[in-house]
This record gives structure tokens, sequence and C-alpha cells, in this order.
């Protein structure tokens, strides 16, 4: 597997940060290799408490993660004093990562078989908060030189050895069958493993490291690491003393730097990955070369049975054998040439969706491309995150653009309005539902909490940068000419005959908005699993077959529809086309809440508000995503097939 690490990238990540003033004070951490010489220290630092699936029944527990140094936890605090932040990157602290410094202390190359930290006493609510949370099936994470303490596990299916990130905080005992008591490890036998480079080979560079957690209940005066101790319960009815100890192990390894990443980026059977891709690529390909060609057959023969009968007219003002066609002139969607670009109903709202959906477009295009070229590596801890944000606010000029452009080609007229509510409406809404989402967080003393500086910044981000961009996209998008209609709209609306059912708003909808989620849906597993598990996620070339898959197989479906509803003579295509292919989002979130049924089991009311909060922000921004592709796709059709016939 090729390095994830290229200079470019770091280059790259440099301007665009530059582009902030306000993120001048995140570096980016991981991009160059460290070399240790023999028993320097190499700092060991402490990431938030985060829940994985729980080892008994595979189900996520919770969604909340927690300080390392929540005081119920009692963990070690450094010697020298308080535990103090390790600089990140935007994205890393919006995504999660509280990264902090810890009292554990590790020489390069230098085994250590048992060292002692603080004792610490638990009292009966700290030992049923810890109790609760090992239940719940939580790990910790730390970081070694970048790199996640993970533990090995083994696939079975593809029989390889790989790294999951995190390990475990405790485990549960079984031997009561009916009360399973949970056991709190406070032995970690820390495993690194190195690799020597330079002339001498005194140049050493940390390549992997493992953790292996353990509970030993140590007898008072006796605390000496051995492994023949019974495993340590936390009592609820009375103080438990607990000491933590630790050992370091030195291993030399031939994995190199570059490529010491490899082992956690593990796909758990590729080769069913790889069929649901071709598979459903299969069925989207077909899809679309079935419906494009039937769609341009018919549209051939409309247009020249139109032009034909003009041509009639033309020629023969008596009209005899006109009218033996003429009949058929009465249907089809030519008839409803004097309406089909009359101004929809909202036009200004419509165009804020668009213009938001062409700035979410393009950003995720972006997105998609720089980590396919290797810039998204996860040693850049949170550059997908930061690379977003950045991203989404310098395309605020897009956004302006678009949503004036098209605010002018359908006749709107509260220009004032479209310009300030653009960059304004949709990142509100946005903002809006995460700043509650975190009061949530901020109640249950959660890590995943965005401290309010964060806030500050992002806030200041979007006034300093995107607002303005946007306003100056929108003041080129009102100077530029509007798309002009091919046809004359008239003067009085065409009364609309009655539809058939699967015309109808809500059976349409629900019909074309099913494929470009069924086209998503494979990879979209993976990236739930990537947000609600913490796995790495890392299989951009998959989503980007997916995601190009996804706007093909929803502007195929959105043109058909637009086709039929025109042929049955009703012209109110432009909401129906944006909410139709918008429906792909109502799928998703459906999805969300079937596996928040059946993945998750997640107890309190603040997790499943929490969960559900974002399920639907993002099913939000994938509806205005999509909506707009549907939308613009169809716009792009009656465009064309009404510029090809004659009006008279
Ligand atoms: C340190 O421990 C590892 C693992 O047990 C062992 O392979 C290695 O030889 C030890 N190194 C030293 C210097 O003792």
């Amino acid at each position: 597997m090729k390095s994830f690490i290229t200079a470019p990238s770091t280059a790259l990540l440099a301007a665009l940060l530059a582009l902030s003033p306000a993120t001048s004070a995140f570096y980016l951490p991981g991009v160059a290799p460290t070399s240790y010489k023999p028993h320097d220290n190499v700092p060991l630092y402490v990431n938030s408490v985060k829940p994985v699936a729980a080892l008994q029944d595979a189900l996520l527990h919770s969604v909340m993660s927690y300080d390392y140094y929540h005081e119920r936890f009692g963990f070690c605090k450094p010697k020298d004093g308080e535990p103090k932040y390790v600089s990140e990157s935007l994205g890393s602290i919006l995504f999660g990562d509280r990264i902090m410094t810890s009292p554990f202390e590790l020489r390069m190359a230098q085994n250590e078989t048992c060292k002692t930290v603080c004792p610490h006493t638990y009292e009966k609510t700290s030992a049923h908060f810890v109790n609760k949370r090992i239940q719940q099936g939580y790990a910790l994470n730390w970081l070694v030189d970048g790199l996640p303490a993970g533990q090995q596990i083994k696939d079975e299916i593809t029989d390889t050895v790989f790294t999951s990130p995190g390990f475990q905080m405790g485990s549960m005992d079984f031997a009561n069958v009916k009360k399973p008591r949970p056991v709190f490890n406070n032995h970690y036998d820390i495993v690194v493993d190195y690799h020597a480079v330079g002339g001498n080979h005194d140049q050493l560079r940390v390549v992997g490291v493992l953790v292996q957690p353990s509970s030993r209940a140590y007898p008072t005066g006796k605390v000496d690491c051995g492994e023949n101790h019974p495993p340590m319960f936390l009592s609820e009815e009375h103080n438990t003393e607990v000491h933590f100890t630790y050992g370091v192990y030195w291993r030399e390894s031939g994995t190199a730097w570059a490529t010491r990443w490899d082992k956690y980026l593990h796909v758990f059977d590729p080769k069913i990955h790889w069929f649901s891709l071709v598979n459903s690529a299969v069925v989207v390909v077909f899809l679309v070369v079935t419906v494009s060609s039937v769609l341009f057959r018919a549209l051939k023969k409309d247009i020249a049975r139109y032009n034909r009968l003009d041509q009639i007219n033309l020629d023969d003002l008596s009209g005899t054998s006109a009218l033996e066609d003429g009949v058929q002139e009465d249907s089809g969607w030519k008839l409803v040439h004097g309406d089909v670009f009359r101004t929809p109903s909202h036009p200004l709202l419509l165009s804020i969706f668009l213009g938001n959906g062409a700035q979410l477009f393009v950003m995720t295009g972006f997105t998609i491309c720089f980590a396919l070229l290797g810039f998204l590596s996860p040693s850049n801890r949170g550059s997908l995150g930061t690379i977003m944000i950045l991203l989404y606010t310098t395309l605020g000029f897009v956004g302006g653009y678009t949503s004036a452009r098209v605010y002018k080609s359908l006749g709107g007229e509260k220009w004032k309005l479209n310009i300030g509510l653009t960059p304004l409406l949709v990142p509100g809404i946005v903002f809006a539902t995460f700043f509650f989402l975190n009061l949530f967080l901020w109640a249950n003393q959660s890590a995943g909490a965005v401290p309010f500086s964060t806030m500050l910044v992002i806030i200041s981000i979007w006034f300093v940068i995107s607002i303005p961009l946007s306003f100056a996209g929108s003041w080129l998008g009102f100077r530029a000419s509007a798309i002009e209609a091919p046809v004359r709209v008239n003067q009085i609306p065409r009364q609309i005959p009655p539809t058939t059912t699967y015309l109808r708003p809500l059976p349409s909808m629900l019909l074309v908005g099913i494929l470009p989620f069924g086209a998503i849906f494979v990879e979209l597993y993976f990236i739930m699993s990537s947000i609600w598990f913490s796995k790495i996620y890392y299989m951009f070339g998959f989503l980007f077959l997916c995601y190009g898959l996804m706007i093909i197989t929803c502007a195929a479906v959105t043109v058909l529809m637009v086709y039929f509803l025109l042929c049955a003579e009703n012209y109110h295509w432009q909401w129906r086309a944006f909410l139709a292919a918008g429906m792909s989002a109502g799928y998703i979130f459906a999805n969300a809440l079937i596996y928040l049924i059946s993945k998750l089991s997640l107890g309190g009311l603040a997790g499943t508000v929490l969960y559900i909060g974002y399920s639907a922000l993002l099913s939000f921004l994938f509806f205005i995503l999509t909506g707009s592709i549907g939308f613009f796709s169809s716009w792009w059709f009656v465009q064309k097939i009404y510029s090809s016939i004659k009006i008279d």
C-alpha cells in the first residue's frame, strides 16, 4: 500500500489554513516522521474516552464521549501538575478529539516491566459511573507519536490480524450469569514497535502501539504487576482503592514509518464490499441506459411529430391533412409550453436551497477528490473536518452566485432578501441544531461538546469569510444575465388535468427517492460505522464511485419523472423535481432509524436525541444536495426539449 503522507498535502493544507486568520493557533501534527534516540522520552497523550461496540452483544450503548480526566474516572494526572491540552486542528476538535498530556513515561527502546502511577480511591458514585461505562463498552484512546494505541483483533473471515484503535476500559465477568459484574482494568501492558533508520541505526521511529489492558486486584503493599492476582471489581457499596500500573515493551520491527497506518486500515470482507458495489453499479448503469434510451426515443418521436404538424400547418392552410394528425396535438408535453417556465411558488426559498445545494455539491466533490489523492490521511487527525469546513466557507461564493442567478432566472424580485438569506438560512438551521445538540452534551459533561471558543472561531470564520464571499457571488449572479427560457410564458395559467396515482406528489417522491439512496446504500453502512463506532474511514475510492453513481441515478430518475409529469400536462415541475430527488434523504433518515434499532441500544434520552438530531441534520444537508442535483438536471432537460420544438 502506498504512503499516506504526501508533501503536497502539507503545503495545500497550510495554504488553506492561511486563508483563515482565526486558525493560526492550530497546527498539523503527524505529517513528518519524528526520530528518537534510545532512552529519549516518547510522549504518550490521552484522548477522550469513547464508546465502542460492547463485547457482549456487539451493540453500541452510548454516543457520548468523556474527557479522559473526567473526575469520576479517577485516572491519574501527570506528576508535574495539571494535564495540558495538546494543540489540535479545528476539524479534530469538532470531531470530538480532546488530546492531553499523561503521567505515563515511555523511554525509547527501554523496557519497563512494572511502573506504578497514582493510587485512587473510588467512592460509591464514581464506582457506579465507571461500572456503567464499562458495561456500555467504553474504550480508552491513547496516542503515542500520533499513532493510536490499539488492540489486536483477528478477522475470522479473512484470517488476518489488524489493529483496532482504542482498548477496553474494562470487561464483563459472566461468572454469575444473572448478574454479570464489570471488571476494571488497572494494569496496562504497552507494546511499542519501533523501526531503526539512519547510518548507525540510531534513529528510532514509532511504527506501532498496542495496549493489552488487564485487571489485577493487588493486595495491600504488594503492587508487583504479577499476573496471578484476582480481577478488580469496583464496589458500589463501599470505597475501593485501586493501584494503577503499567509496563512498557519495545520491539524492533521491520515496518517502515510510511506504512505504519496500514494495519489500522482493515476492510471487513473486501469481497462482499466489491460485490455489492459492482452489483449496485450494474443495476444503476442498466437503469440509466434503459431510461435514457426510452426517453430519447420517445422525445425524438414527439419532437418529429410536433415539427411535422407545424410543417403541415404552414404548408397546407386548408388543414385537411393536418386534421388527421391534429387530434394528437392535444396531448403531450408541448401543450404546456406556455406554462412550463412560469415562476414556481416560493422562488426565494427554492433559489436559496439551490444555492446551498450547489455549494454542498462542489464541496463534497472537492473533499472526495482530496481524499482520493491521499490528502486526508488518518495521520492528519481531523483533516477531513478541517478541510470540509474550509471548503464550505470559501465556496460561499458558489452558493451566492448560484442562488442569485437562479432567482433572477425564476423571475424573483426580492433580491435583497435573496442575497441576505442565502448564506444565513441553511447554515443558520445547521448551526442552531448543532448548538441545541451541544447543550445535551454539555449537560452530560461529555467531551464531545464543542468548546465555546471553537464555536466562536467557527462563527467568526463564517462572518469574516463565508458571508462576504457569498455576497460577492450574489452580486455577480445578479449582474449576469438571467437564463432565458426558450418559450414565452402565457398570460393565463392552464388548467392542470387530474393526474394518475403514481404521479401524485407523495408516490412520485417515494419512487424517485429510493434509487439514489440505493446507489449509496452500501457505502452508507461503512460511513455510519465510522461515525458512530469510531472506525477509521479511508475507502474513498469506493465513496467516489458511489457518489458518482448516486449523482447519475438522481439526475436520471428525476428527469424521467419530470418527463412523465409534463406529458400529463402538469407544469409544476420545479418543486416536484427538487422534492422528489431530495426524498432520498428521507430514506437515509429512515435507514438511520433502522440502524438505531438494530445496531445501537442507547439507554437514555440524551443519547437518543443526539443520535436522531445528528441523523436529521445530515439528512437535511443531503436533502438539499440531492434536491439540487434533481432540480438542475431537470432544468437542463426542460430547457433542452422546449428549445427543440417550434412554437408558433
Ligand atoms: C523488551 O521486551 C520485548 C518484548 O518482550 C523483547 O522482545 C525485547 O527484547 C526487550 N528488549 C530489551 C532491551 O530487553
